[in-house]
């Protein structure tokens, strides 16, 4: 090597990601810990000195969608060998956590498989796998914990972040994986907290989404020595100058406490917005799922979250068909949906997972009545959620305005509800809150246009905009 000593040389690194948002922050706190060793992003996997894929256990066949990728990568990965150039390969995230030893036994040309708690050491890894020729496997839970160990982030936010809070799940749902993958539940310290959001808000940042897996378990060490739970976390987030808005996902009904339901009532940066998973309407699959709770603690929740905000919408997470559902459970879970009305939902044919008490349950539902059950359930939860979007139309709403549109003149930005909202104004108002007139609603967006004082005067046209 020829450059100075000082500067890394420079290469390039494409990191795919899949599943949630959890990951997406990892992926970009993991280009973060490369960016000193040289690593900037690729384009394209070809393109790519390191690629580094970021998988999700959670979405059905994701073992087997993993390997056919890494299929494909071993052959860019020869190509790139035989024009005198390498590749490191890498395998991250909760199915790395997982199926480790399988990955390096069925794709002997990954270089590394490192579990969501060992990102910090990704350097060092890299080094290692240069050095050993074979791969080097990293999933242990340490409990020196990896948010101590990462750098302050790197890119700068948009106008929308991600912060995570909190990781992990002690709950141990029957279906899922991630108690198993992401281990036990951990909180950051509030001041660590405090001090990212700060930071985000400093660079740009205007709304901020707390992430965990569990993050309404969130109870982080203050400074005053002692805990605090999400609902005063928030209230101290919501005193930053600047940060307009703010969420948390996900949660648990479990946690869904007294002093969170307060926050709702009264921290207007708080976004009328919950995603609150159920996963069934029937106590019968309740207590199968181990869930802790029942519907009607559910519905209890929601008729206080109302009380305490009435504007708020809900989003929830469902699954059909889970080991032992009869119709008339699933019926039950039809009749919550309709008795809660929700904004928005993800909904989910169960399927099994290695290692999860569901998996080796008796009474497995036949797949054909499974996909019929999510079919009526998909319907019902897309009627409301058209209805809902409709029920937008005619009101003046809050819009947070984050960059520009397709159409010239055209800005987006997204409503307090997590809708995409195409109006026509001037951008330099990307970054501001204002107050948009929704005149239609479209299947994932809607359009309007500005009603603010000051900002009316930057309405470009009159006419109401092309839907995206
Ligand atoms: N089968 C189907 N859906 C699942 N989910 C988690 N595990 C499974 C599984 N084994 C769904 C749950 C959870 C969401 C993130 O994914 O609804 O809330
Ligand atoms: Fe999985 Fe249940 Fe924990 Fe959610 S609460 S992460 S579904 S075990």
């Amino acid at each position: 090597m020829t450059a100075s000593a000082a500067a890394p040389a420079r290469k390039r690194l494409f990191i795919r990601t899949w599943g949630c948002q959890m990951n997406v922050y990892d992926s970009t706190r993991m280009a973060d810990v490369l960016a000193p060793l040289g690593y900037a992003p690729a384009e394209a996997p070809e393109a790519a000195d390191m690629v580094i894929l970021n998988t999700c256990h959670i979405r059905e066949k994701a073992a087997e969608k993993l390997f056919s990728e890494l299929g494909r990568l071993r052959e860019m990965k020869r190509e790139r060998e035989s024009a005198g150039a390498g590749m490191v390969l890498a395998v991250a995230g909760c199915v790395a956590q997982a199926e480790g030893a399988e990955i390096t036994r069925r794709a002997p040309w990954v270089d590394i498989v490192l579990g969501p708690q060992t990102y910090h050491r990704l350097p060092e890894m890299v080094a290692r796998a240069a050095r050993a020729g074979g791969a080097v496997i990293e999933t242990e839970m340490p409990v020196e914990q990896k948010f101590d160990h990462l750098p302050e982030q790197a890119a700068p936010p948009g106008i929308t972040a991600f912060l995570t809070v909190q990781e992990g799940c002690d709950k141990f749902c029957s279906f899922c994986v991630v108690p198993y993958t992401r281990g036990a539940e951990y909180s950051r310290p509030a001041s660590a907290v405090l001090a990212e959001a700060r930071r985000l808000v400093a660079a740009g940042a205007r709304e901020i989404t707390l992430l965990g897996q569990n993050v309404n378990a969130y109870h982080g060490e203050a400074a005053d020595g002692g805990t605090w739970g999400l609902a005063r976390l928030l209230r101290e987030l919501a005193e930053i100058p600047g940060l307009l808005r703010l969420r948390y996902t996900t949660s648990h009904p479990r946690d869904m406490d007294e002093a969170l339901i307060a926050a709702h009532r009264d921290i207007p940066t708080l976004l009328p917005w919950l995603h609150l998973p159920v996963q069934s309407g029937s106590d019968r699959v309740l207590a199968a799922m181990n869930r802790g709770h029942k519907a009607a603690d559910f519905l209890r929740i929601v008729e206080r979250l109302r009380a305490a905000r009435p504007d708020i919408a809900l989003s929830s997470d469902f699954i059909a068909g889970h080991p032992g559902e009869s119709r008339e459970d699933f019926a039950a879970t039809l009749a919550l949906v309709r008795e809660v009305g929700f904004a928005a939902s993800y909904s989910f044919k169960y399927s099994s997972r290695p290692g999860t008490p569901a998996a080796g349950a008796p009474q497995q539902v036949p797949e054909a009545e499974k996909d019929a059950r999510l079919q009526e359930l998909q319907a019902l939860l897309r009627e409301q959620q058209d209805a809902f979007n409709r029920s937008r139309a005619g009101m003046v709403v809050p819009v947070l305005l984050t960059g520009p549109g397709r159409h010239p003149g055209q800005v987006m930005g997204r409503s307090p509800w997590l809708q995409p909202v195409h109006l026509q104004a001037d951008a330099a108002l990307v970054g501001q809150e204002v107050q948009v007139r929704i005149l239609a609603a479209h299947p994932n967006s809607l359009s309007g246009v500005l009603v603010s004082g000051e900002a009316a005067s930057h309405i470009l046209s009159a006419e109401e905009p092309a839907p995206a």
